[in-house]
């Protein structure tokens, strides 16, 4: 029905897919304040420098006379900039030696890419985990030594290419390069040695470890890759017969972090206790069988008690080795391990499926961490783990999933399932492709050069109505309740890949925990609730009214604003800012300056700035009702 309006709110996305959405959910959570363009890039790339040896002349002109950036133009050699900031360094074939001093390049806070190809650097793998915000590393023909640490990658999220080629590293590939994020990864020509460690291929486009001393499977889900990636490891194999080393440590699945989710770090499943029960039990036979046969014949049996020790150590070990470290917990009767579905015409999965796909941390929002998993069929979805919401009975909690199961609406990102326990929730939600509009709006200056632009107006605007038409739809559906959002903010409306608004975290005050809710959900900032402890069916037009001017204005309020008791002044006072600045400039004063405008579109979007002030009145008679507001909405022209 809205086809045209479709195709012009169409403009960016091309051939950044894959940074996009490995991007995408992270906009789930409440993003990290912006760095201040004051970091001191200039004074770090120094420090990084005196600790080099043969800087010169290839780095001759860092120094400090000129700043490394203007603008996208890198004034010193193999600086890369964006909006002033340094987004990479290339410092390719120039000889460098001495150290690489990561810790001067923790202070360039957007740093993304790195690349020290082709020079002399020597000794072990430097700590990259002071540097986290590398999506790209190169380090190929160098003479880098020694076993890297397992960990040494881990908590760099947005880590995605990682080049080791021609060096000297040498131990087991560390668990921690075979994230699901990876998409290339290049260690061929290096002694590692060892079993490859489970890779999700989800991602990755790149995969060479040939030249190297591997051995054990490749991989299920590598084989499909060119027989090149792996060729010179002439112990590596495929096939049934082919069994992993077993010195390979298993992959801990991010879901299985938590106390709650049973690992087999924490136990063993009844099944293996049983097999372990079964064949120690036999080897106790056998050695008793032996025994007497030893009595039998009365002959030396000095010699052969110890053997029949390792036989039986033997016999029991290949069992207990064989744990994975999806296997379900230790006591099934306590914790649930079992999925309940919310609705009944969707294709079903167990906790092991999701235990067993390929997880990505998204990001932690006020609630709790949120993950990314792909079941081995493809499908992906978004796991929310939520620890707010303890009081409730198991029925009571379920009636509620329920409800939301029930919920249907092209705005609405559609509840799966979840898991019940004690002490946190599962929730599973659809995966959605694109990103949430907070992300699309406020994506600050230091952004680099493949990520998406701003929104223009049309795709705002589409944004705007498809929000009003999820925030209507749940207010028909749930008239009972105060703010059936609860929780309405950009970060929160993601959108998908024609810019469809899909609202989340809806409707969730009735399973939070009372004690809690009030800081959890942003309705409850709303000013009705500072003066009276209570909330009103208005209290979602104001968080309505809050996400226009922000979609209008470009100006985030999440990273403006402190958390906690002050919150809902300060964002009482951020409208009033706004409002006063309209009227002091006129609304076009305060339209982002990234919204490409045209004439007839100023009309409409000075409109909707009236709205969007409307909804924002602290008193509540002077408020729109929604009703209302919707009516307003639609009627604007695209
Ligand atoms: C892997 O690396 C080796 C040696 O560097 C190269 O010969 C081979 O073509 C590479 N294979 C792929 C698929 O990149």
């Amino acid at each position: 029905m809205n086809n045209a309006q479709d195709g012009r709110c169409i403009l960016w996305r091309r051939g950044h897919v894959m940074s996009v959405v490995a991007a995408t959910m992270a906009a789930l959570v409440v993003a990290p304040s912006p760095v201040s363009g004051q970091e001191n890039a200039a004074g770090a790339l120094l420090k990084f420098k005196t600790a080099l040896v043969n800087a010169d002349p290839a780095l001759g002109d860092w120094n400090p006379s000129t700043e490394p950036c203007t603008g996208n133009t890198g004034n010193w050699a193999g600086v890369l900039c964006y909006n002033g900031y340094v987004w990479g360094l290339q410092l390719d074939s120039m000889h460098l030696q001495g150290q690489i001093d990561v810790d001067a390049l923790s202070v360039l806070q957007s740093l993304r890419t790195l690349s020290l190809t082709d020079n002399s650097f020597q000794g072990p793998m430097p700590d990259w985990r002071k540097v986290p915000t590398l999506t790209s590393l190169y380090l190929s023909d160098n003479q880098f030594s020694g076993q890297i640490p397992d960990d040494a990658f881990s908590g760099i999220d947005s880590l995605k290419k990682v080049y080791l080629s021609d060096n000297k590293f040498s131990g087991p590939i560390p668990s921690s390069l075979a994230s699901p994020r990876m998409v290339e990864l290049g260690l061929d020509n290096n002694q590692f040695s060892g079993g490859i460690p489970p890779f999700s291929a989800g991602n990755i486009r790149v995969f060479n470890v040939s030249g190297n001393k591997l051995k054990g499977p490749i991989p299920p889900s590598l084989r499909k890759l060119d027989p090149s990636s792996f060729k010179g490891n002439s112990a590596l194999c495929e096939g049934p017969s082919c069994e992993p080393p077993p010195d390979m440590e298993p992959n801990i699945h991010p879901l299985a972090l938590t106390k709650d989710v049973p690992s087999s770090r924490r136990g063993l499943s009844p099944a293996t206790i049983a097999i372990i029960i079964i064949s120690g039990l036999l080897a106790l036979i056998l050695i008793l069988l032996l025994l007497l046969l030893c009595l039998r014949w009365s002959l030396d049996d000095d010699v052969e008690t110890p053997r029949m020790v390792m036989m039986r150590s033997e016999m029991v070990s290949p069992y207990s080795e064989r744990r994975s470290p999806m296997t379900l917990g230790a006591s099934p009767q306590q914790q649930a391990t079992k999925l309940s579905f919310v609705r009944d015409n969707r294709h079903k999965f167990d906790l092991q499926d999701l235990m067993r796909a390929s997880a990505e941390v998204l990001g932690s929002g006020s609630f709790g961490a949120s993950y990314k998993a792909v079941l081995v069929d493809g499908e992906a979805l978004v796991v929310k783990r939520f620890k707010q919401m303890t009081n409730l009975t198991k029925d009571d909690f379920h009636d509620h999933m329920k409800r939301l199961g029930r919920l249907k609406h092209p705005n609405l990102l559609p509840l799966v399932a979840y898991l019940y326990r004690k002490e946190e929730k599962l929730l599973v939600f659809d995966f959605v492709t694109n990103n949430s509009l907070g992300k699309h709006l406020h994506d600050d200056g230091k952004r680099p050069e493949e990520w998406p632009k701003p929104l223009n107006w049309l795709c705002r605007l589409k944004a705007i109505k498809g929000t009003v038409r999820g925030l209507a739809y749940l207010h028909a559906e749930l008239p009972a309740l105060d703010a059936p959002h609860g929780h309405l903010k950009s970060s929160n409306v993601l959108l998908d890949n024609n810019y469809n608004a899909l609202l989340m975290d809806y409707t969730l005050s009735p399973v939070v925990n009372p004690a809690q809710v009030s800081q959890a959900l942003v309705a409850y900032k709303c000013p009705e609730y500072a003066l009276s402890g209570r909330m009103s069916r208005k209290s979602d037009v104001w968080c309505l009214g809050i996400l226009i001017l922000e979609t209008l204005t470009g100006k985030a309020v999440d990273k403006q604003l402190g958390q906690g008791r002050q919150y809902g002044a300060e964002l009482a006072r951020w409208v009033k800012g706004i409002v006063e600045e309209a009227n002091a400039k006129g609304a076009v004063g305060v339209f982002d300056k990234d919204m490409e405008v045209s004439a007839e579109a100023e009309t409409e979007m000075e409109k909707l700035l009236q709205i969007g002030i409307r909804c924002c009145q602290e008193e509540l008679d002077k408020r729109l009702d929604l009703a209302e507001a919707v009516k307003r909405i639609e009627q604007l022209q695209e």
